[in-house]
C-alpha cells in the first residue's frame, strides 16, 4: 500500500507534510499581494517627510516598538480606546512596518494630535513628570543629540527603490529640513502624524 510507504519513511513523510502545509500558506498569503485593499495607499497618504522619517528611525533605534504596538485591532474594546481600527493602506509606505503585538505601553497607531508637542517633550524627557505612575524609560539624550542630516537623503533614495514615492525635490531638500534639528524634534514630528489620516471619535 502507498500509505505504508509514507508511514515507514520519515524523510518522505516530512517532505509531504511540508507540501501539504505550504498549500495552506499559499491560499492565505498569496492573494494579499494582489488585493487593492492591502497594496494601495489610502486617500491622502503621503510618505513621511525627512524630519518625520528621521524620527521614525530614532523610534526604532530606541526600541519604542518593543513596548508599543502600532495597530488598532477591529475589536470594540480597542476602537473605544484608541479610535478607528488600522487598515493596511495606511502602512504601505512603511519599511519595515511597526505593527507589533507587545503592549507594555498603549498602542500608538492613532497617537497623532492627541497631545501637544510640549506634552511629548516633557514625557520623553521624563515620563514621570506628566504620568506619575509611568514605567516608561526617560530619553534625555534626544534633547542634545542632533539629527544626522547627511544620511537622510540616502535613506529616502533607498526607500524610493522599494516603492515609496519620494520626488527628486523631496530628496534634494531633505538635508536642509534637518539642519540644526535635535532628535527630539524629529521624534515629536513623527509621533504627531501617526494615524491622523483616518478620523475618529473618542
Ligand atoms: C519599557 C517599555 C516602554 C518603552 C521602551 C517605551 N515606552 Fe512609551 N509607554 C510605556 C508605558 C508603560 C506607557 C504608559 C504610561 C505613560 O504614559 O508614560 C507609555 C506611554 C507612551 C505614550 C503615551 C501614549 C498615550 O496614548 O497616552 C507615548 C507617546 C509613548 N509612550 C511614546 C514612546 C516612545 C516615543 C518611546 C521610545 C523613545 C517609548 N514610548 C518607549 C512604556 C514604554
Amino acid at each position: 500500500m502507498n500509505h505504508d510507504i509514507v508511514e515507514k519513511n520519515i524523510g518522505l513523510m516530512i517532505v509531504l507534510i511540508i507540501v501539504a502545509i505550504s498549500f495552506g500558506a499559499l491560499v492565505e498569503l498569496l492573494p494579499l499581494f494582489f488585493q487593492k485593499q492591502t497594496t494601495e495607499p489610502i486617500a491622502g497618504l503621503k510618505p513621511l517627510n525627512a524630519l518625520q522619517l528621521s524620527g521614525r528611525d530614532i523610534y526604532i533605534r530606541e526600541g519604542c516598538n518593543v513596548c508599543h504596538s502600532q495597530m488598532v485591532r477591529p475589536l470594540r474594546s480597542e476602537t473605544e480606546r484608541y479610535g478607528h481600527y488600522s487598515v493596511a493602506g495606511e502602512h504601505v509606505y512603511e519599511h519595515p512596518f511597526l505593527w507589533g503585538s507587545k503592549r507594555t505601553g498603549p498602542d500608538l497607531a492613532r497617537l497623532g494630535g492627541r497631545y501637544s508637542d510640549q506634552w511629548h517633550r516633557a514625557h520623553l524627557f521624563n515620563p514621570r513628570d506628566v504620568v506619575p505612575e509611568s514605567i516608561m524609560p526617560s530619553y534625555p539624550w534626544l534633547f542634545h543629540d542632533e539629527v544626522d542630516a547627511e544620511l537622510v537623503a540616502a535613506k529616502m533614495t533607498a526607500l524610493r527603490k522599494v516603492g515609496v514615492p519620494y520626488s527628486d525635490a523631496d530628496i534634494a531638500a531633505a538635508a536642509d529640513l534637518l539642519r540644526g534639528k535635535k532628535e527630539v524634534d524629529a521624534m515629536v514630528a513623527y509621533l504627531q502624524q501617526l494615524g491622523t489620516l483616518i478620523k475618529y471619535r473618542r
